[in-house]
């Protein structure tokens, strides 16, 4: 189970969409860099609840001594072309899956009696709601600004950025709060071709 805190490269996304795409998106409101500067904060105090709680409940496994799927940076490179495809695919496939396993997670925790690991997971769960929100909200003014269609774009970027099923159980709920509604994931397969060098999957973890 330590294996689930040993990747966690996500408050490092959050300063990359402001430094990668804020120079060539001269028309992205302000709101856009405080909405990521947040997320990124939010989740440095995550990689810091994870790795004080890692090296008390396991200090033989520091962060760092496992190996991991590396799917999320390999996303983060085959995006780097559009923040549109940034959007959708590290904020909304890989987050948004993230709102799925959590709930799942904290019942392991809860059921091996392990409240602390529990609380923290509970804060990292409440915050990521607010992280795929940021997502939506800026990949639908993207898709606004563009005059498409949020859902059919989505639908699109994924199919183009994504191998493989968009695969549940789904936290629908969640996925609703954050405005990912079922149509945007439903029945929904990347078609990213096995020629590409990227190599596209789910983190273990959820973020
Ligand atoms: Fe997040």
């Amino acid at each position: 189970m330590v294996g689930l805190f040993q990747a966690y490269p996500y408050p490092s996304c959050s300063w990359d969409i402001i430094a990668r795409y804020g120079a060539t998106n001269p028309d992205l409101p302000l709101a856009f860099f405080s909405d990521w500067a947040r997320v990124a904060l939010d989740e440095s105090k995550h990689f810091t609840l994870l790795t004080k709680r890692l090296a008390e409940i396991s200090p033989s496994t520091p962060y760092g001594s496992l190996s991991v799927n590396a799917g999320l940076w390999e996303s983060a490179r085959g995006t780097f072309h559009s923040l549109r495809s940034r959007l959708a695919i590290i904020h909304l496939v890989h987050e948004a899956r993230g709102l799925d396993v959590n709930p799942a997670t904290v019942e392991k925790f809860r059921r091996t009696g392990d409240q602390d690991t529990v609380e923290i997971l509970q804060i990292i769960h409440t915050d990521e709601v607010t992280h795929v929100t940021a997502g939506h909200r800026w990949f639908s003014w993207l898709c606004k600004n563009e005059g498409v269609d949020p859902i059919q774009t989505f639908r699109e970027e994924v199919r183009r950025g994504w191998r493989g099923d968009i695969r549940g159980p789904f936290n629908d709920d969640d996925r609703a709060k954050a405005g990912m509604t079922k149509d945007f994931y439903t029945d929904l397969k990347g078609e990213m071709g096995d020629a590409s060098s990227v190599a596209i999957g789910y983190e273990q973890a959820g973020p």
